[in-house]
C-alpha cells in the first residue's frame, strides 16, 4: 500500500475517533428557553403591550405569515386589513356576522369558512371552503389573548384605537 493511502486511511480513522467522541463528550449548549407566550399573556397588558405580542404572534407563533405573505400568493396580503375589513363586510358578497373590522378579523380567524374572499376559496368550493385553519386549532392553537392582540397589532399597525383586550389595554396603555 502506498503511504498516501495509509496517511489517508490513517486521517479518516482520526477524523472518526473526533466525530464519535465530539457527539458524546462536549456537553450540549442548552438555550434558555423564552418564557412560553401564553405566561406573557397572562399579564394584564396596555394597548402597546397587546399589540407588541400580536406582532411576535403574528410573526412568529401564528404561521400566518406562512400563507400570507407576498411570494406565494396563497392568501391575500394583510396590509391595510383594517380599511379592508370595513370594505369587506359592507360588501354584497359578505355573508358572515361581523359588526366591524375587529369582529371581521376575528372571524376570519376564527371561522374562516363564514366569508372566503373570491378566488382564495379551496379549488372546487367556488369559495365556500377557506383553506384557512382555524387558528384556535391544528397546530397553531392560539389564546383568546393571542387572538385579541394579532387584532390590536392591526389596529395599532392602521393607527386606529385598539379596541380589543382587558380593561387594562385601556386609555392609559396608549
Ligand atoms: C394555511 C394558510 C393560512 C394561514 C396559516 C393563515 N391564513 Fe389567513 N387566510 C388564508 C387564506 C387562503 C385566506 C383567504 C380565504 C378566506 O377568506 O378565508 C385567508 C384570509 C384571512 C383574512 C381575511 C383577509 C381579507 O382580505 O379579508 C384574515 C384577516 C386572515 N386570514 C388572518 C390570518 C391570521 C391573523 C393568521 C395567523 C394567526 C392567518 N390568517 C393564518 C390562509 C391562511
Amino acid at each position: 500500500m502506498s503511504n498516501f493511502l495509509k496517511v489517508a486511511a490513517f486521517s479518516l480513522f482520526i477524523i472518526g475517533v473526533y466525530t464519535f467522541f465530539a457527539d458524546r463528550l462536549i456537553p450540549p449548549i442548552a438555550p434558555q428557553a423564552p418564557p412560553p407566550l401564553t405566561e406573557v399573556a397572562a399579564r394584564p397588558m396596555t394597548a402597546d403591550g397587546l399589540a407588541r405580542l400580536g406582532e411576535e404572534v403574528f410573526k412568529g407563533k401564528g404561521a400566518c405569515t406562512l400563507c400570507h405573505n407576498p411570494v406565494g400568493g396563497r392568501a391575500p396580503l394583510l396590509d391595510g386589513i383594517i380599511i379592508k375589513a370595513n370594505e369587506r363586510i359592507k360588501g354584497p358578497g359578505y355573508r358572515g356576522g361581523a359588526k366591524d373590522a375587529a369582529e371581521y378579523i376575528r372571524e376570519s380567524m376564527v371561522n374562516p369558512s363564514a366569508y372566503v374572499v373570491p378566488g382564495f376559496g379551496v379549488a372546487g368550493t367556488h369559495d365556500t371552503k377557506s383553506p384557512m385553519p382555524d387558528v384556535r386549532g391544528s397546530e397553531i392553537g392560539l389564546s383568546e389573548v393571542e387572538i385579541d392582540a394579532v387584532i390590536a397589532y392591526f389596529q395599532r399597525s392602521a393607527g386606529v384605537e385598539v379596541t380589543v383586550g382587558s380593561p387594562a389595554a385601556g386609555p392609559e396603555g396608549k
